[in-house]
């Protein structure tokens, strides 16, 4: 069992992470012993798959403690973290009528986490929030840092808000359900973050890769807790220092490191209508053009690209990209949303564990055209 917190300076709020096996169970004692919070009701928010397989230990835990505990279950996917799905989580907990001291208990992935996390921001004009993430992405990632929203027709996370979780309750014992896709997917983002993060946190994660071979569920291990909250360290750090992720911030500590790999693959999800990758597995790809680029630009060693490609190999098979018409990925690559004044900075490394911000203008059409097409174009992935 492994704790953190996360000091932000701002206004001296603290997060705190608590990392165990079976932590579900104990939901109740925590919200129940946190000074700070004092609802009569506890509203869990998840999905059919993940209430069916954990609903029953969170709700057992919380009626245990004494607290009026209700479910709201949305339909399982992407295109349910909508205005419409907040809307109707947002009466659910009026016609349950709610209270300012009442908690939001997150449990599911990360677009539950999303859309829960953001009815709790907006809901009274905010009330607590505790997320208990299921995912392997929401718990090195979405699950830490406060970031909440959902999506509009015309894009992804559009409208949200940041919302800090008084608790983030981190059971490793879920993983062990996750489905195979989801595990590739979110060992690409825990190598995006390794990458970005150190030396230490590299070589941490892709010893882990290298004893987790393809096919084989994960196992609430020893090892496997020390590595999630390594990883919730980081991304804690980062948030710490750039809440809001300022706008005019370009250096390596800014939270726009966060999105190294991203600017590719936002296109590739956005050429492909969302249908082809998880959203991992195109960051996977992602990881792969941004060392590509590094490399050209003499930013990174040429061992050190070897040593990011075979992390990204260690994650698990990506499906093919070599059909993907390369001039219509080069167009998504100009909109993406992360621009900023129209420019994209694309994050790039200097070393493992050294993201750098690099404005697009240094990358010519020719570079990027060539850094895909090794990538997206290469035999070897499955
Ligand atoms: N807020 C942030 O900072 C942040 C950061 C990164 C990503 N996100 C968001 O997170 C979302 C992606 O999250 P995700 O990858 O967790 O996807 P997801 O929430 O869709 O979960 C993936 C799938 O796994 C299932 N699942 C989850 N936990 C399970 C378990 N323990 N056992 C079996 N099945 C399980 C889910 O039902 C779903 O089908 C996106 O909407 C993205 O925008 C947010």
């Amino acid at each position: 069992m492994r704790r953190l917190q996360i000091q932000l300076a701002r206004d001296a709020r603290t997060s705190e992470i608590n990392i165990g096996d079976g932590l579900r169970r104990e939901l109740g004692s925590y919200i129940r012993n946190d000074e700070r919070l004092k609802p009569r009701r506890v509203g869990v928010i998840s999905n059919r798959r993940v209430f069916a397989l954990y609903g029953r230990d969170v709700m057992r835990s919380l009626k245990a403690a004494k607290f009026s505990a209700v479910e709201w279950l949305m339909p399982e996917g992407e295109r349910y973290k909508s205005l419409r799905s907040l809307e109707r989580l947002l009466t659910f907990l009026a016609e349950k009528s709610f209270e300012r001291s009442d908690v939001v208990v997150a449990l599911g992935g990360g677009v539950v986490g999303d859309l829960a996390g953001f009815s709790a921001a907006v809901y009274l004009r905010g009330i607590p929030l505790i997320q208990l993430p299921t995912s392997l992405l929401a718990q090195i990632d979405s699950s830490v840092g406060g970031k909440t929203a959902v999506n509009l027709p015309t894009g992804k996370n559009l409208v949200g808000a940041f919302h800090q979780p008084a608790n983030v309750l981190i059971d490793v014992g879920t993983l062990n359900s996750l489905p195979q896709r989801e595990l590739v997917a979110g060992f690409c983002e825990m190598t995006k973050q390794a990458l970005i993060g150190s030396q230490s946190l590299f070589e941490q994660t892709v010893a882990y890769l290298r004893k987790s071979p393809f096919g084989a569920r994960l196992r609430a291990t020893d090892e496997l807790e020390a590595l999630i909250a390594a990883h919730c360290e980081f991304k804690a750090s980062i948030v710490a220092g750039d809440e809001r992720e300022s706008t005019d911030r370009l250096d390596r500590s800014s939270r726009k490191v966060l999105n190294f790999g991203h600017t590719t693959a936002h296109a590739l999800e956005a050429v492909t209508n969302y249908r082809v990758f998880r959203h991992g597995e195109a960051v996977g790809y992602g990881l792969l053009v941004a060392g590509e680029i590094s490399r050209s630009l003499g930013l990174l060693q040429q061992e050190e690209l070897v040593a990011l490609r075979e992390a990204v190999q260690l994650c698990g098979p990506l499906p093919t990209a070599g059909q993907l018409n390369l001039n219509r990925i080069l167009r998504a690559v100009k909109h993406d949303k992360k621009s900023l004044g129209g420019e994209i900075n694309w994050v790039l490394l200097e070393g493992i564990g050294r993201p750098k911000i690099v404005s697009g203008r240094e990358i010519n059409e020719s570079l990027l055209r060539q850094s895909l097409q090794t990538v997206l174009k290469a035999p070897t992935r499955k």
